[in-house]
């Protein structure tokens, strides 16, 4: 049980914060999670919550079973060199959400043939609410189970090739921020035709909540939907068209292709 062991995350900023937040509301404890960074001037608050914390990347692998890397791509390389003598390929499993580092190349700065799962959540992860994709070699398909146990945890999981990495970065890592600023745009909307910033905010996000999960809870396709809300001649379908005049569906497109082709390349420069 993935449960009972014991988790470093390796750079404890936005994406590592949010899944330790995410685990301990899982059936995850605090004092089986070991926190790092550089600087310890946030170790406080996570010490209160029953964390381990410490500046020491080495000591909290050596007591850890499972590594999570959530360093920057620029970050990854020192932290590598780092820990390489504390890793032991029959005791650890190492897990990178770092984007663009491919398993090959975590391997080989690390000098071990250790089990490396590349896993890609997002921050919503911290509310166990996480769209996470998985990938491994295919010979670490228990690392594999052990990943999704994890993750299983805090949202939902699926396994793809590593090829879609960056693709899935882009969609569903990079997509928080896409989704969330359409629910802002859609909030600035609500202020100018009269609800005050903090009541157009709610429905706006209530909104979205409501139809993402008419798609997930009930498997509904997204053109289906927006057919039963367009009344001919209607105010719907007058919004939409000039929404797509100016670009609304492509835009989303080209952010999410735009983002995948850079989270391709970001760490290539490192290695
Ligand atoms: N943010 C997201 O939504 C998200 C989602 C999925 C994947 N990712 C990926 O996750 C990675 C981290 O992203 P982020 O947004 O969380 O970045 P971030 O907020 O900058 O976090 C990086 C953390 O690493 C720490 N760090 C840097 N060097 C270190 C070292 N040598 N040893 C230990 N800790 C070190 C930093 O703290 P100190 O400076 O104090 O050391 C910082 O807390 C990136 O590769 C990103 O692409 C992010």
């Amino acid at each position: 049980m993935s449960v009972n062991k014991t988790i470093s995350i390796i750079g404890c900023g936005n994406i590592g914060s949010a899944i330790a937040n995410g685990l301990i509301k899982s059936d995850y404890k605090p004092s089986n999670i070991f926190l790092t960074k550089r600087k310890s001037d946030d170790f406080e608050e996570f010490a209160k919550l029953g964390f381990n914390v410490t500046t020491d990347n080495k000591k909290a692998v050596k007591q850890s079973d499972i590594i999570i890397l959530a360093v920057t791509p620029q970050q990854l390389n020192v932290v590598l060199e780092d820990i390489k003598s504390a890793i032991k390929p029959k005791k650890h499993i190492v897990m990178s959400v770092v984007s663009g580092a491919s398993i090959k190349q975590i391997k080989k700065h690390l000098e071990k043939e250790v089990s490396v799962v590349r896993v890609m959540p997002n921050t919503a992860i911290a509310i166990q609410e996480s769209m996470t994709c998985i990938c491994a070699d295919e010979k670490d398909i228990e690392s594999v189970k052990i990943a999704k146990e994890i993750f299983d945890s805090v949202g939902k999981t699926i396994q793809i090739n590593e090829e879609l990495m960056g693709a899935a970065t882009a969609l569903c890592a990079c997509g928080t921020a896409f989704f969330l600023r359409a629910v802002r745009a859609a909030s600035q909307g609500g202020i100018e035709i009269g609800f005050h910033a903090n009541e157009a905010l709610t429905m706006a996000a209530q909104t979205a909540k409501g139809a993402a999960s008419m798609l997930l809870k009930e498997g509904k396709h997204p053109e289906r939907e927006i057919d039963k809300v367009t009344t001919p001649k209607g105010i719907t379908i007058s919004g939409l068209n000039q929404m797509e005049h100016n670009g609304f569906s492509s835009s989303m497109i080209k952010g999410i292709v735009t983002a995948a082709e850079k989270a391709q390349k970001i760490y290539a420069n490192n290695d």
